[in-house]
């Protein structure tokens, strides 16, 4: 059935979380087995208050992530996903993740809604970097600041352009996939139920249960994202 609404689409957008990149190396957040916050507390380790206040941790804990980042990269998922945007049969891609393992698989229209970890910023003249620079355990701006991730911390704003554009994407399309998401983190959790607001058709590939599930629908909770999209790519364009 999936096949058939993806070849039918004419406005399809894919929307992806942590559970994109678990095929690739990295832990995801909220998944029972090994999720991050299944030891941490987001709250006294990703958010602006850890910045301030325990700001040893908050640089150690995001130079792991920097370092798994750098370490690890797409798999065949997000080939397939750039492959289908070469093909015209994908519009745009809204991500949750800040791995950039999208772009470098070749896709071109990607809203990072939390920011990406390949780059860092001063957190008082906002002046950008590599996130190299935490690998080499730089942790200052050249004005003296400190250089925290360019990602979006709970207690921030999400990037304004990111949010327009996931808005307008979701609001056109006609079929909206979530890929390896708890979907249980606000506003990002919007995008489902705007598309389906505006008459797409959504669908959740996730191994466990969302938040949105009710509204899908489709969900497709036992099947891998990698395989699943391996298996659609084959009977799609094979
Ligand atoms: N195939 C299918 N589903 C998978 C796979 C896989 N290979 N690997 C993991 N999953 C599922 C897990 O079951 C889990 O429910 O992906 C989901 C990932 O959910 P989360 O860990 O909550 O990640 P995400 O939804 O992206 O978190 C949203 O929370 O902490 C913030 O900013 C962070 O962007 C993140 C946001």
């Amino acid at each position: 059935m999936l096949s058939n609404w993806i070849q039918q689409a004419k406005n399809m957008v894919v929307f992806t979380g942590a559970g994109m990149s678990t095929e690739s190396g990295l832990p995801d957040f909220r998944s029972s087995n090994n999720g991050l916050w299944r030891k941490k507390d987001p709250n006294k380790i990703a958010s602006t208050e850890a910045l301030n206040n325990n700001v040893d941790e908050f640089i150690e804990f995001y130079r792991e992530r920097v370092l798994k980042v750098k370490e690890f990269g797409p798999h065949k998922g997000h080939d397939i996903l750039a492959d289908w945007e070469k093909k015209g049969k994908i519009q745009s891609i809204i991500t949750q993740n800040v791995d950039g393992f999208h772009q470098q698989a070749g896709s071109k229209r990607v809203a990072e809604l939390h920011g990406s970890l390949q780059k860092l910023r001063c957190q008082s003249c906002g002046k950008e970097y590599d996130s190299e620079e935490y690998i080499n355990k730089e942790y200052h701006c050249s004005c003296g600041g400190i250089l925290r991730p360019n990602i979006v911390l709970f207690g921030e704003m999400l990037p304004q352009d990111a949010f327009q554009f996931a808005q307008e994407e979701a609001v056109k399309s006609d079929l909206f996939i979530v890929l390896g998401s708890s979907l249980s983190v606000t506003p990002a959790n919007q995008f489902p139920l705007i598309a389906k607001e505006h008459g797409a058709k959504l669908v959740i590939v996730n191994q466990e249960k969302t938040e949105m599930d009710r509204y899908a629908d489709q969900v497709i909770p036992n099947k891998k994202i990698g395989e699943l999209l391996r298996e659609l790519d084959m009977e799609l364009f094979s």
